[in-house]
């Protein structure tokens, strides 16, 4: 393992449990960028279901990754040049991006990019293996929890809000973080599992506003 000297918060942990909103604040109040390697894997799915690609068809995905161009714009994700943040959260990508976050070669070309843009520092980046894989010298990794019942309740209330998913019942949210759950953490290529060295958060019990907190004083008294 590399000596941890980053300057860099890897924020792992699972499907619905804030990471993005929570990354995106801890880099706004301590002036750094933020990278959502989860809406990299989404766009890559999106590129590959414009192409009509089938994962099985190894040289078609080749094809698409070889020209993949993925840009993140603040806290908007571009793909080819098009803004496709809005795209990249529909229930059809949603599921289309479990098998294509499994696929190793895939995340080979991605954890690639990833490290090319944090390789100075400076940024907050959350996914699942980046204090695993992508960035195992960074100085602060954390590994944020929250029950299943918790993280389906925060996103049915979140999908309310947007009056997005007005068809999801709570009981649906939760069978799909649950599948999600199953498929991150079972797959073979860097499965969702905490670093050694990772801090785990359980923040069931905790307000957004706390969890915020928490982070940037753990990372202010850790580096
Ligand atoms: O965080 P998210 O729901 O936007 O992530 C989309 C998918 O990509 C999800 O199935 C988990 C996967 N993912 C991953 O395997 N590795 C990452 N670093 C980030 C996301």
């Amino acid at each position: 393992m590399p000596f941890a000297s980053l300057p860099l918060i890897a924020l792992d942990g699972p499907s619905g449990v804030g990471k993005s909103t929570t990354a995106k604040q801890i880099a706004r109040e301590l002036g750094w960028a933020y990278l959502d390697t989860g809406a990299m894997y989404r766009a890559t799915a999106l590129a590959l279901l414009q192409a009509k690609t089938d994962l099985d068809d190894r040289p078609a995905v080749e094809k698409v990754l070889a020209s993949l161009r993925i840009d993140q714009q603040g806290t908007r994700t571009i793909l080819y040049g098009a803004d496709v943040s809005e795209q990249i959260r529909t229930p059809e990508i949603t599921r289309f991006v479990t098998p294509v976050s499994a696929d190793a070669r895939i995340r080979e070309v991605l954890v690639d990019q990833q490290r090319v843009i944090g390789k100075r520092g400076n940024w907050v980046v959350d996914g699942r293996d980046i204090g695993t894989v992508v960035f195992p010298n960074a100085c602060c990794k954390i590994f944020l929890t929250a029950s299943p019942e918790a993280r389906a309740k925060r996103r049915f209330l979140e999908q309310q809000a947007k009056g997005i998913g007005a068809a999801m019942t709570l009981e649906e949210v939760m069978a799909d973080i649950l599948r999600r759950d199953q498929a991150d953490s079972t797959r073979a290529a860097s499965p969702l599992r905490k670093a050694e060295d990772a801090v785990e958060l359980d923040s069931s019990a905790m307000s957004f506003e706390e969890v915020v907190a928490w982070i940037v004083r753990h990372h202010r008294q850790h580096s």
